[in-house]
């Protein structure tokens, strides 16, 4: 099969984007298993959208404001995902509720990253900072970023992929926040390399991922 079509949601700097930039090039020259076709942010003037730039990849801006209700932008995102023929939608950093209807039509083919070990530390309202305040206030020893499916719940779907880094009792939350996000640049392209290679499969609501 061809390179598998991605499409990267974004909605700030864009450092996860631009490690699946560097990971799977929109060039027809490279022979990686996916390649990245659309970026789309929620607001205009994003880092996300100069890296993409940048790298020759499409950019669309999607203000969810523009529309009168979740479903009209919904549709947008679903058009706009049709129409570029994306087969896996990646949420790097985005920060606003994907509507039901695109959740729906990219079932078990739309992943997310979060800066935490999923379940704990997740659901609404929790990102950037506060969450590394929150593992931090926790006590907990260890943290790191989780790669799930998106489902109807934030931060609820099924698990893919984790990796633990240690939290050490002078941690701040910016400290512990780059040492997850450094982990977060190598996880996110390997669940896209993993997916893109046939290597994930969801089964009985359980994940399988091929050990390789
Ligand atoms: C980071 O805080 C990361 O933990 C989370 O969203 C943010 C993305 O940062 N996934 P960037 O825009 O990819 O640099």
């Amino acid at each position: 099969m061809g390179r598998m079509r991605v499409a990267v949601m974004a909605s700030g700097g864009g450092t996860n984007l631009q490690k699946l930039l560097e990971a799977f090039p929109a060039g027809d020259d490279s022979d990686a298993p996916a390649r990245v076709v659309l970026v789309v942010t929620d607001r205009p003037g994003v880092g996300a959208l100069e890296r993409a730039e940048r790298a020759g990849v499409h950019t669309e801006v999607v203000p969810p404001s523009d529309y009168p209700d979740q479903i009209s932008f919904g549709d947008k995102l679903n058009d706009l995902f049709a129409g570029a023929g994306v087969e896996l939608v990646v949420l790097a950093g985005y920060l606003k509720m994907v509507p039901t209807n695109v959740v729906s039509a990219y079932s078990n083919r739309m992943i997310n990253i979060h800066p935490a070990l999923l379940p704990s530390f997740g659901g609404k309202g929790m990102y950037g900072r506060r969450v590394h305040e929150a593992v931090i206030a926790s006590g907990a020893k260890v943290s790191g970023p989780t790669v799930h499916f998106v489902n109807e719940e934030y931060d609820r779907g099924l698990i893919i992929a984790q990796s633990a880094v240690p939290v050490y009792h002078d941690d701040t939350p910016e400290v512990l926040a780059s040492r997850v996000l450094e982990q977060e640049h190598e996880l996110l392209p390997l669940v896209v390399e993993l997916i893109a290679s046939g290597k994930v499969e969801v089964e009985g609501g359980r994940v399988k991922v091929a050990r390789t």
